[in-house]
């Protein structure tokens, strides 16, 4: 048989044997979902930066191809988005046969005549994204900037007609610029946006997209995401975002959103801060969930994301190959008013069939109370997806052991506890953390109970931990490197007495 290379998930995607960061592109079209990818297609740590490109029907299982914009002497590729030009207002494919066309980052070298300036470019595709050109009056949009980039283009429906909207950012300055264009080669600048909430590093990666308020077509709010490193909740590189209205020209934030309205680097006071900081929206409260954007063109007003699962603090030195690093799980976003403010829900998309494995100690409800309960073992090779609902009751602590050793030395902790109201998800013995000084961390994060209720969606695959609490309001993400035969997991509760009123364990290859 063949052998699975360490760490190498089931369901995430990486890149055979070479690095990768941010996904971009991300567009549905023709039945298959497209992403694209920040690529070194000669290397497994960052440069030569490229778009690679995967598909997948399912978002679960995924196939690469050739690189699909290569960078060159005088441009790297950064990030960006594809929109499917259904009107050809680009003039690149036609109605029948509409052209993707994709909006990057030209990283200007040294070679070209826009040296040291980041600008938006355009490259396009006639065969469903499988092969591109480059635009040949690229750049399309320029800012004499050293640091603007990362283009998401929508098509924007309003009351006086559509047109294209691109938001972007100007990195160091916390901010995120909006322009509009008929034809996606003509830019008009729009407004701007920021910086506000967490500011401590460059605002990278935004996403705005509008998302039905629980489901309700008729109550729409619009959706900033604001990626930003180093500075966020768990430090080094993480995701925010904003709920607010855009009417077509301004995002405008609701006041529910704004923990900082001038950001938090206004905060004479570090403590206070710290504070506001934690009340900032984020899309994960872990370590490894970065660049987060979303697909366009995916049916029924769906929305859905994906992430780098990564953080710059340690990104280069991840003790894998000849790949090295990988994507989040694809995640369906929801808008719902959580605590009197609008907040996003997640939902990792696991559409397979599953393999349920045996219930234990047989079917819920059963309690637990002093004494550790063995839950099947992760399979190397497969992702282990750990369903459970448990009532808190007179315990203060329930712990999910994951991925341990048999001597119980080494492992990866997802606690609750009702003191603190906190989910806790601690990598501190999870096997390799030494390849870097940053890696080993304990993770927390504010999850409310519901009816006494703690309710875990949790996905185990290979060297990642991806925990969906509270039906997908609390987010969080993070990398573990164990030794090969480190697949205990355990359940357990202390203090009082818990019970198990769902448990359900299924894996997925
Ligand atoms: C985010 C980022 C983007 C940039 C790309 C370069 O991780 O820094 O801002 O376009 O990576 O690879």
């Amino acid at each position: 048989p063949a052998v699975t290379p360490r760490f190498r998930p089931a369901i995430h995607f990486t890149a055979s044997d070479t690095w990768l960061n941010d996904p971009n592109g991300l567009v549905f079209h023709d039945g298959l979902y497209h992403l694209f990818f920040q690529n070194n297609p000669y290397g497994n740590v960052w440069g030569n930066m490229s778009w690679g490109h995967a598909t997948s029907p399912d978002l679960l299982h995924w196939a690469e191809h050739p690189v699909a914009i290569a960078g060159d002497e005088v441009e790297d590729i950064f990030s960006g988005s594809v929109v499917v030009d259904h009107g050809n207002t680009s003039g690149f494919g036609t109605v029948e046969s509409p052209a993707l066309v994709a909006v990057y980052t030209s990283a200007f070298k040294a070679a070209s005549p826009h040296s040291g300036t980041q600008a938006q470019s355009l490259a396009y595709s006639t065969d469903g994204g499988m092969t591109w050109l480059k635009y040949d009056e690229n750049p399309v949009l320029t800012r004499n900037s050293a640091h603007f980039r990362d283009p998401k283009v929508f098509r924007y429906e309003g009351p006086h007609g559509s047109c294209w909207v691109m938001v972007a950012v100007e990195a160091q300055h916390q901010k995120v610029v909006l322009y509009r264009s008929e034809d996606l080669k003509s830019w008009d600048f729009l407004s701007d946006f920021g910086p506000a909430n967490a500011d401590a590093g460059e605002w990278e990666c935004p996403d705005l997209f509008p998302l039905a308020v629980d489901g309700d077509p008729d109550n729409t709010k619009w959706v900033l995401i604001v990626n930003v490193n180093p500075g966020a909740v768990a430090g080094g590189s993480g995701g925010q975002y904003f709920v607010g209205e855009f009417d077509g020209v301004r995002f405008v934030p609701d006041a529910g959103s704004l923990a900082a309205p001038a950001g938090l680097s206004s905060f004479p006071d570090k403590d206070a801060a710290q504070a506001a900081l934690q009340q900032c929206l984020w899309l994960d409260w872990g370590r490894d969930c970065y660049a987060s954007v979303s697909f366009s063109n995916v049916p029924d007003n769906r929305r859905i994301i994906i992430g780098w699962m990564n953080n710059w603090d340690y990104a280069n030195q991840l003790p894998t190959a000849p790949w090295r690093s990988s994507m989040t799980l694809a995640r369906e976003l929801r808008l719902s008013s959580v605590n009197g403010s609008l907040q996003l829900i997640q939902h990792p998309v696991l559409t397979e069939q599953r393999v349920e494995e045996n219930p234990v100690p047989g079917p819920a409800p059963f309690n637990l109370d002093g004494t550790a309960l063995r839950l099947p073992d992760a399979v190397p090779g497969t992702a282990q997806v750990i369903e459970a609902e448990i009532v808190l009751g007179s315990a203060e602590l329930v712990e999910f052991s994951l991925l341990g050793s048999t001597d119980g030395s080494q492992r990866t902790v997802l606690g609750y506890s009702t003191r603190s109201g906190r989910l806790t998800l601690d990598r501190r013995q999870s096997g390799n953390t030494q390849f870097h000084g940053k890696f080993a961390s304990v993770e927390a994060a504010p999850a409310a109970l519901e009816d006494g209720i703690l309710k875990l969606l949790i996905v185990v695959d290979q060297c990642s931990v991806e925990v969906f609490a509270q039906d997908g309001k609390v987010v969080l993400t993070d990398l573990v490197f164990p030794e090969a035969n480190s697949l205990n997991n355990w359940l357990s509760a202390e203090g009082g007495t818990a019970t198990v009123r769902k448990l359900a364990i299924s894996s997925i290859a």
